[in-house]
C-alpha cells in the first residue's frame, strides 16, 4: 500500500514521538522538543508524514519566512520495516514541492550511506564538512540543494517510474 503523504495534525505527536525513538535511539528528539516543533507549525516549521493508517514515516523542515533565506532539512525518517519502498522518496518529493526556487540545506553524517544516496538522488550535493564533528568523531557531511525544482520534478518523476513516487 503506497502512504498518503499529508501535514501532521495534532492527533500525530504521540505516533512521531515513538517513531522517532525507533529511528535515531539515543539522538531522538524527546516528546517536548516534538511539541515545540507542533507548536511553531503555524509558523516555521513544515512536517509531513507519511501515513498507511499508521504513521510510517516523516520529514521536518525548518522554512524561515524570508525567502532568500535557506530552508533547513531537520529530519526524515521511515519505519526500519518500511524501508527501500520509496517512501523517503516520497516524503522529499513532497518536502521539496514546498521548497520551489529556495536553497535547502541538511547535515548529515558521514557514514550514513542511505540517507547521502537519497539525497544525491535528488540533486543535493556536497557544500561542506564539519570534521569530527559527531560524537564518535564522525563528519558532518553539508548538504545543499540549489531550489531547481525541475530538476526535483524529473527525479519525482523517475521515482514514480520506480515506484516510488
Ligand atoms: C534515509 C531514509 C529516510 C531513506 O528512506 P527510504 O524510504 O528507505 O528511501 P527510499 O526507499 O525512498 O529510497 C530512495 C533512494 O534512496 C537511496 N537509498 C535509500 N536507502 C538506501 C540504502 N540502504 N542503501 C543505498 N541507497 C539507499 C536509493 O537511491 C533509493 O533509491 P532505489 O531504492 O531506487 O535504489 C531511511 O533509510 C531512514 O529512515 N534512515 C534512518 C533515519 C536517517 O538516518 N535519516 C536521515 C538523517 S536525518
Amino acid at each position: 500500500m503506497r502512504p498518503r503523504i499529508r501535514p501532521a495534525a495534532a492527533a500525530d505527536l504521540a505516533a512521531l514521538v515513538a517513531l522517532d525513538q525507533v529511528c535515531f535511539g539515543a539522538s531522538a528528539w524527546s516528546a517536548d522538543s516534538w511539541a515545540e516543533e507542533f507548536a511553531r507549525l503555524d509558523g516555521d516549521r513544515v512536517v509531513l508524514v507519511a501515513d498507511e493508517g499508521a504513521v510510517v514515516g516523516y520529514v521536518v523542515l525548518l522554512v524561515p519566512a524570508v525567502v532568500e533565506d535557506p530552508v533547513d532539512l531537520l529530519r526524515i525518517a521511515v519505519a526500519p520495516d518500511e524501508r527501500r519502498t520509496g517512501i523517503g522518496g516520497q516524503l522529499l518529493t513532497k518536502a521539496l514541492e514546498r521548497c520551489a526556487g529556495r536553497t535547502v540545506l541538511l547535515e548529515v553524517a558521514a557514514g550514513n550511506e542511505s540517507a547521502e544516496a537519497l539525497y544525491r538522488g535528488f540533486g543535493f550535493g556536497e557544500m561542506s564538512r564539519r570534521r569530527g564533528y559527531y560524537a564518535g568523531g564522525e563528519d558532518a557531511v553539508i548538504m545543499r540543494w540549489p531550489g531547481d525544482v525541475a530538476a526535483a520534478d524529473v527525479v519525482a518523476g523517475d521515482a514514480v517510474a520506480g515506484d516510488v513516487g
